[in-house]
């Protein structure tokens, strides 16, 4: 089974809604190709991305994410996770869109919380109240990843193999 049309399935949503994980399932099972825009980043920059935030700064981080969400336009066929981060530049929106079809992955707050600090290392949480900032980035984000998604998955109580599939449902239904 191949990704129906030439286009790309993205994955959008917070840290831990799964999109990694996620991607790579839904890539093997529509023999697609999985990218990582975070991977892209980092193996350009040849340096994880908490040391990129951390010598180049945040903004930098945001202009090479955008790079290389760009140099995907062309490709097709492809299972593509983002960072977290991919809808807080106003220019990245269209480009979603023009990759392929979006779907955002949710989950309560509490779950995501839950599975973000379980890893202490991710920059944007190094606040003096990581939850708080947690609680606050969700608000201000969600109604990006609304407005960026062709489908919403909330995955509290799935598992990530349920997560691929219902989103391998949905592309089979518009094949039809
Ligand atoms: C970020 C999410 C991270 C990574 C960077 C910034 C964000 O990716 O791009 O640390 O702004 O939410 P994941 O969503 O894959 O953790």
């Amino acid at each position: 089974m191949n990704i129906p049309r030439p286009e790309n399935v993205v994955l959008v949503g917070f840290m831990g809604s799964g999109k990694s994980s996620v991607g790579r399932l839904v890539a093997r099972t529509l023999r697609g190709r999985f990218v990582d825009t975070d991977r892209l980043v980092i193996d350009r920059a040849g340096c994880p991305i908490a040391e990129i935030f951390a010598t180049r700064g945040e903004a930098h981080f945001r202009q090479e994410e955008t790079r290389a969400l760009r140099s995907l336009l062309g490709s097709s066929r492809l299972v593509i996770a983002t960072g977290g981060g991919i809808v807080t530049a106003p220019e990245n929106l269209p480009v979603l869109k023009k990759l392929g079809f979006v779907v955002w992955l949710t989950a309560s707050e509490e779950v995501i919380w839950e599975r973000v600090s379980r890893n202490t290392r991710r920059p944007l949480l190094q606040t003096e109240n990581p939850r708080e900032t947690v609680r606050e980035l969700i608000a201000k984000r969600n109604p990006l990843y609304e407005e960026a998604a062709d489908m919403e998955v909330d995955t509290t109580t799935l598992t990530h193999a349920q997560v691929a599939e219902r989103i391998y449902q949905r592309l089979m239904e518009r094949r039809r």
